[in-house]
């Protein structure tokens, strides 16, 4: 992926997953997403966000943010695109929102004018019911703390309904990297969570880097606690030696 971004001519716009890449699954650490800023700036791209599954990747809403809130600290003129129809629960009524950071007011009254231009003859005047609901939510603090409270709750039964992936079939070749930096980490798959350190170390001793096994460290995952994730966790450990705490 660096190596594309690095050879595109400057100035490219680049399309970037926000969270809960959509097929993969794979999205790049805090770490990564900070090189990827450096170079997308060196080079002079337009970054491009699509976020459609904000809360669905971590189950925290605000932490799936951080790429997008990144660049933007960075100083980054990003183009972001989002979708409320899966984390509202709002298929089919069209809500999302379209945000471009500008330099200045100048420079937002012509974006502005532009956009009008293109949205004029595509669909003129949007379904505004699910917006609203969208609007409500957001503009009232209990609201919002309810929602973000349900996204997260709702992550993890959305996830456990997927069916298996065709990793989980095939086993990965000898020659798959290392473990934490799996080539298909399956992030939708959280199997094993404990806050102790104890089991991280457990864990990773019991984890095989051939197996695309995944472990976050408590002080990596979002919700402080350490997990070991991947389609082959089960055989890794072996199912009979399954580690002693709780999922
Ligand atoms: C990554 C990504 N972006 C955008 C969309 C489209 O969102 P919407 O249904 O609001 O058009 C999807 C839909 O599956 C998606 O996976």
């Amino acid at each position: 992926m660096k190596a594309d971004i690095a050879a595109a001519p400057e100035g490219s716009v680049i399309l970037l997953h926000a969270c809960a890449h959509n097929p993969t699954g794979v999205d790049p650490t805090h770490a990564q997403w900070k090189e990827l800023s450096d170079l997308i700036k060196d080079k002079q791209h337009v970054p491009f966000f699509d976020m459609a599954y904000q809360g669905f990747a971590s189950g925290d809403a605000d932490y799936d943010a951080f790429a997008v809130r990144h660049f933007v600290e960075e100083g980054h003129q990003i183009v972001l695109c989002q979708s409320f129809a899966k984390n509202m629960g709002l298929y089919g009524e069209r809500v999302g929102a379209f945000s471009v950071v500008c330099k200045d007011a100048d420079e937002k009254k012509r974006v502005d004018s532009q956009l009008k231009i293109l949205v004029r003859p595509l669909y003129s005047n949007p379904p505004v019911h699910g917006a609203r609901i969208a609007s409500t939510i957001m503009g009232d603090e209990a609201l919002n703390k309810q929602w973000l409270g349900e996204v997260k709750g709702s992550s993890p039964r959305a996830l456990a309904a997927v069916p298996p992936t065709s990793t989980e079939l095939t086993p990965p070749p000898l020659s798959a990297p290392r473990h934490g930096r799996p080539h298909h980490r399956d992030a939708r798959r959280p199997l094993r969570r404990s806050r102790r350190p104890q089991h991280a170390r457990r864990l990773e001793a019991h984890s095989a880097p051939d197996r695309h096994v995944l472990l976050h460290r408590p002080d990596d995952a979002p919700d402080g606690r350490a997990r070991a994730e991947g389609p082959h966790l089960r055989a890794c450990l072996g199912r009979d030696r399954a580690p002693s705490h709780r999922a």
